[in-house]
């Protein structure tokens, strides 16, 4: 079975002490850290690159689980292996001609692949990826138009996340985009198992509590089944 992940995106996260706030999310429970690598042109914001990765790579041995929003991911493959990253889920949207390749240098580089898709997106783009001979081992569904913590979760994606349950029990199916106490039993019941949330953890009194609601929601779920 796919287990529990909770993975607090740093981008809501103080930057200024990324180090100190990584090593907080892992006291308070976090299994993953997840990592929003923005270019301008794929969003419409910019965030940070692999020497930021590198840096918190030597204060953490957590795992870095990073989502590229970017056009050219296959640019970043190698400085993001070099930096230390963990997973390296890049979007279907601007890999359709390469993800073949793209997939087979992220695990050479010893990182584990992922695939993510935009709201608009249908599910099915990424079937053909999930059941490669070298698959991707995560599907990413956004549950908000990337670019920006602190957006309201849509529902209507969890249809996909539905689907690719059906077809693949044991898969990591990681949502992102407005993830929190209030939206989780929703995501957890439709299948996801690796949950990213920013500004619900970050801005709760208690973040090692929304963690554990988090995780706790997705145990249920699963189960239930
Ligand atoms: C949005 C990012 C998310 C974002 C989630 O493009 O991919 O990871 O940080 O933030 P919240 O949980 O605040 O919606
Ligand atoms: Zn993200």
């Amino acid at each position: 079975m796919a287990t529990a992940k909770i993975a607090p995106s740093m981008l809501s996260s103080d930057f200024a002490n990324l180090a100190s706030e990584a090593e907080r999310m892992v006291r308070l429970g976090a299994d993953w850290l997840h990592m929003d690598i923005m270019c301008r042109h794929f969003v419409p914001n910019l965030t940070i690159g692999a020497p930021v990765i590198q840096s918190l790579r030597k204060h953490t041995k957590a795992y870095l689980d990073c989502h590229l929003m970017v056009t050219n991911p296959s640019d970043y493959v190698e400085p993001f292996g070099k930096a230390g990253a963990s997973g390296f889920t890049f979007h279907i949207e601007v890999a359709r001609d390469n993800w073949q390749e793209l997939i087979q240098s992220i695990r050479s580089k010893g990182m584990r692949p992922g695939v993510s898709l935009r709201p608009g997106t249908p599910v099915e783009d990424v079937f053909p990826l999930v059941e490669a001979e070298n698959p991707v081992e995560l599907v990413l569904v956004m549950t908000v138009e990337p670019g920006f913590g602190g957006q309201k979760f849509m529902p209507e994606m969890m249809d996909k996340v539905r689907t690719l349950r059906k077809k693949y029990p044991s898969l990591d199916i990681e949502v992102d985009g407005g993830l929190g106490p209030s939206t989780i039993d929703v995501a957890a019941s439709a299948g996801a198992n690796c949950i990213v949330a920013g500004s619900s953890i970050f801005g709760a009194a208690d973040p090692g509590e929304v963690i554990s609601v988090l995780r706790k929601s997705v145990v249920e779920s699963q189960n239930k089944n």
